[in-house]
């Protein structure tokens, strides 16, 4: 009898972003007429850079000739892309990361879902609440959890981020092996100093843990103080994996381009308590269950660190910085407050009342999609989230409707 991973029946029935999809697709069926507005997912609107197109057609056309095709590529990615990563996201900011410790793929999400597969069942994992939801679901799958009751899983150590702490998750009380933490933050916007990433990198070189360190929306730092990547953290290397995207800093969410940092020294133990490389263990993975990202789009990845692609790729993160100031400010002189939306494109708004009932208020009545905070877990009871992915325009019309609804 064909058995199935018991694990996944833990779950909530559907993941967060399908769930409200689905319930946008209802509600747009019955009413065909009203052009609703999308805050709610993180998925860019504008075209790609220009000079990401070009390269992409160019190397489109050399896939067409003979002389110049290339069939599979190296699975950790072209050594130009993974030059060019190091030597600008990392190098050129003081932080030592070498190409060959780059390893591009086809999201962030992926990787940061497969990564936990190189950990024991039997670690204790820290996990932000509010957090992206992909890095509970995979563990639960994994079966690293108890059930779900009252809105948590038991085993899981939650890490939780407030008002508080100024929604930073704060370290553990107890030991923990594995960490997750995102900065700019998903989904309440905040961020982290130097100093607090450092009192991460003690912990885990103090317990022998390891750290995730989600910094897909690094791009949106506009701070110059605040750090963009854990690497700019001493002691990190040994500790930290970094996960990064193409998706909101360049606009390929539907391109599909990212990558994940894995330092050689980085390492984790076996169970005699010796030390293992992470990047051998991560190499071994994505050798044999990946194919690599395709030629033509990692071209066009590569274009982003031209100087045009500076210049373009910035232009992109104001057009969404400005819509985040635009939605900040309509809150506050609504009189709600809210969190986020400066080094961030996310805006973490406190709904004062139950997040899904504002969720429908919104798509009901203003035909606004947000994203309920209690989606990313119990903390985010009573929050929403508010993305500033849509043209000025839409956001402009959107803030409208939010203010006729609540004033
Ligand atoms: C989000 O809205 O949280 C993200 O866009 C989802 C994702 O990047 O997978």
């Amino acid at each position: 009898m064909i058995k199935i991973n018991e694990n996944y029946l833990k779950l909530q029935a559907s993941y967060l972003f399908s769930d409200i999809a689905k319930r946008v697709s209802a509600f747009q069926r019955e009413n065909p007429d009203i052009n609703v507005i999308k805050l709610g997912i993180g998925d860019v609107t504008r075209g790609l850079p220009p000079v990401c197109v070009k390269a992409f057609h160019k190397a489109v056309d050399e896939m067409a000739e003979d002389s110049s095709f290339r069939g599979y590529g190296p699975e950790q990615g072209y050594d130009f892309l993974r030059r060019a990563i190091a030597e600008n996201d990392f190098q050129a900011r003081g932080a030592e990361i070498a190409e060959d410790e780059i390893f591009v793929s086809d999201g962030a999400k992926c990787d940061t879902g497969n990564i936990q597969e190189l950990f024991s069942k039997d670690i204790t994992v820290a996990i932000p609440d509010p957090v992206y939801p992909v890095y509970l679901d995979t563990n639960v799958m994994a079966g690293r959890t108890g059930n779900y009751t009252d809105g948590r899983f038991d085993g899981i150590v939650y890490l939780e981020a407030t008002r508080e702490n100024g929604f930073v998750p704060q370290l553990p009380q107890q030991k923990v092996d594995l960490i997750y933490i995102c900065f700019p933050n998903n989904p309440t916007g905040s961020t982290a100093t130097r100093e607090e990433l450092k009192t991460w990198v003690d912990y885990a070189r103090d317990n022998k843990a390891l750290i995730l360190f989600d910094a897909a929306y690094e791009s949106f730092i506009r701070d110059n103080s605040l750090p963009k990547s854990i690497y700019e953290v001493e002691g990190a290397r040994e500790v930290a994996i970094e996960f990064r995207s193409f998706s909101k800093s360049a606009g390929f969410t539907g391109t599909r381009c990212a990558y994940t940092v894995v330092p050689k020294d980085c390492r984790a133990f076996d169970a005699q308590g010796h030390s293992q490389s992470l990047h051998s263990l991560w190499n071994r993975r994505h050798c044999t269950k990946f194919n690599g990202v395709s030629y033509p789009v990692q071209r066009a990845a590569e274009a982003v660190y031209s100087d045009e692609g500076k210049a373009q790729t910035a232009e992109l993160i104001s057009y969404y910085l400005r819509n985040a100031d635009l939605i900040r400010r309509e809150i506050e002189a609504l009189g709600y407050t809210y969190d986020g939306g400066r080094n961030s494109p996310y805006i973490w708004v406190d709904g004062q009342r139950d997040s899904w009932s504002f969720f429908d208020m919104l798509l009901n009545k203003a035909g606004v999609v947000c994203t309920p905070g209690a989606g990313f877990g119990s903390c985010g009871e009573g929050y929403i989230r508010i993305s500033a992915f849509n043209s000025y325009e839409n956001v402009k019309e959107a803030m409208a409707r939010i203010a006729r609804q609540l004033q």
